[in-house]
Order: C-alpha cells, then structure tokens, then sequence
C-alpha cells in the first residue's frame, strides 16, 4: 500500500471508515466510528489513524462472521438429531465455545485500536457474510457441510486483513487473524472428514 497518499494527522479529521484500496470490498460496509479521546490522550500506539480504521473494519468482519458461525453451532449443538448424535452434540459444543472465546478477543482487539466493536444482530447482519442460521434445522450431514462452509468463509476473510494489518505494522492483528485462520482451517478439514467416505 502506499503509505504516502494517506496520513490525515489532526485528531478532529474524522477516520475514513475504510482506506480506498486497502479494504476488501463488501457493499458499502460502515464500522462502527472511532470512539473519540474524551478527556483522554490521544492513541499513539505506532498505527496511523487511518491504518487503525482499515484494520477494525476488517476486525469488524471476521467478529461479525465469528458470532454468526458461533449463533449457528449452538444452535445445531441443541437441535442436531439422528444415529450421530452423540458425537455431534459434544463437538459443536467444543466448537461454539472456542467460537464464542475468540469473539471476545476480536471485540478487545477493535477496541484497543480505538473503534467501537458491533455488538448486535443489526449490525452484524449488515456486515457479516456468513448466512444465518437456517430457520428449520437440517438434517445431521448437511449441518455439518453447513458448518464447513462457515469455516471456510471466515477464513478466506481474515486471511484477506492479514495484509492490511502487517502493512499498518500491526503484528499483533496480523497474529491474531492468523492464529484464527489455523482454527478454522483445522476445524473445516474436521468436518469435512466426517462428509468423505
Ligand atoms: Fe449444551
């Protein structure tokens, strides 16, 4: 990216919900805005004003698609039937909860770059690209291939920010989109096994 054409360095220029270029494209997605100095320093962290608002949008993404991949392991957890129903109650529970623990550690993340985290279905299903959870519950298998798709989406859209945020020097964004990547990556290859003959 090129990191001359940006830089707005007053602290009263409002943040760019994204930067032109540097933001994969998803129909008009608004973060939610930076939430202000209040009385405190102004952040000074080593991350641009502008960087910080590309990469918690980007953030902002991969928790919206975590809750909603979160929503809907739970939901199959309490409604999955059928010969396997043992093993697939206990691993969507092992699921939804490690889910859920990473929504808190994506939300932190925004917060310290100085934006609000979204945190409610209105929000997350504007910007979220996983679906929703379906209103009837499938059969065992196709929540299954359900699941796997979810993994797969949510990888493809942190894998995406990881260069957003190593351009912007932020490595511990980039780490921790990262190490969800690994997660879901390992947890997709899981499911799909259960599909393979
Ligand atoms: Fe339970």
């Amino acid at each position: 990216m090129a990191k001359g054409v940006k830089k707005p360095k007053s602290p009263a220029t409002p943040a760019p919900a994204s930067s032109a270029g540097k933001v994969p494209k998803k129909g008009g997605v608004k973060v939610a805005e930076e939430s202000g100095s209040r009385n405190a320093p102004i952040i000074n962290i080593g991350i641009d004003r502008q960087d910080r608002a590309a990469i918690a949008e980007g953030l902002s993404r991969v928790l919206a698609d975590t809750y909603t991949l979160y929503l809907t392991t739970h939901n199959f957890h309490w409604n999955v039937t059928g010969p396997h129903f043992n093993s697939l109650h206990a691993m969507f529970m092992t699921q939804y909860t490690e889910l859920w623990g990473s929504t808190d550690v994506l939300a932190e993340r925004i917060r310290a770059l100085g934006h609000y985290a979204p945190g409610s279905y209105a929000e997350f299903s504007k910007i979220a690209t996983v679906p929703d959870v379906p209103q009837t519950p499938p059969k065992a298998m196709e929540m299954v291939r359900i699941l796997v798709k979810g993994h797969e989406t949510v990888s493809r859209i942190a894998r995406e920010f990881i260069p957003v945020a190593e351009e912007a020097g932020d490595d511990p964004t980039a780490d921790m989109l990262t190490a969800r990547c690994t997660v879901h990556d390992q947890t997709a290859w899981m499911l799909r096994s259960l599909l393979e003959d």
